[in-house]
């Protein structure tokens, strides 16, 4: 599920298509049909389907969301700068995964996406940020954490430097925590994500 510029995607289909992440992408959804993102899909050959949240009500874009991801069946359901709130149905509990660009649970919420999460960092004076991982529950950037990567905070840092830095650690954590998942290794029990050892399998493989 995605708005934006896609680079998450591409990182993904390029590493299915290297062979490191054992996934397949049923389908992409996005909520803007000018999403380069969307561009970016289609040139993959990926099937998209376009849930314009500006053209509907609350409840139809929930409903229209929620329709497209049942035709899909996906195993796991992937935010990558998804700007809107999907309702998670009970069905899809510990199946829907997020990865924003901090250390949550500080700087993310409604409206915190893109530069204006790493110009807060900056203007907090903060050492460290880094991405997040994370279950989805029905909040904006919350619920259990799967893992982060973090990064130093220079002193010369602008929102885009601090941003580029980020993101190298994205391309690597959101694979590795969806392989985690492909693998049967990680878990939701209650608030607590169980990560299983390598070789040890305690949720279902999908
Ligand atoms: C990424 O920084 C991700 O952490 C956040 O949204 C951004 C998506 O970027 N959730 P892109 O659209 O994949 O380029």
């Amino acid at each position: 599920m995605l708005s934006g510029t896609g680079r998450t995607l591409v990182n993904l289909c390029a590493r299915i298509s290297a062979g490191s992440l054992t996934a397949r992408i049923v389908v992409v959804i996005s909520s803007r049909a000018d999403a380069l993102a969307v561009t970016r899909a289609r040139d993959f050959g990926l099937k998209t389907v376009i849930i314009e949240r500006r053209n509907m009500d609350s409840e139809e874009f929930q409903e229209g969301l929620s329709a497209a991801i049942d035709a899909a069946s996906p195993d796991l359901v992937c935010m990558a700068g998804f700007l809107s709130l999907w309702r998670v149905p009970k069905r899809f509990a510990g199946r829907v995964i997020n990865i924003h660009p901090a250390l949550l649970p500080d700087f993310g919420g409604r409206g915190m996406y893109g530069e204006r999460v790493h110009r807060a960092v900056l203007a907090a004076g903060r050492p460290v940020s880094g991405c997040t991982v994370h279950y989805c529950d029905n909040e904006y950037d919350h619920g259990p954490i799967i893992l982060q990567r973090r990064v130093k905070v220079e002193p010369n840092d602008t929102p885009a430097t601090l941003g580029a830095r980020v993101f190298e650690q994205e391309l690597a954590a959101y694979p590795e925590a969806i392989q985690l998942f492909s693998d049967g290794r990680i878990r939701l029990d209650g608030a607590n994500v169980i990560i299983d050892p390598p070789g040890h399998v305690s949720a279902p493989k999908p």
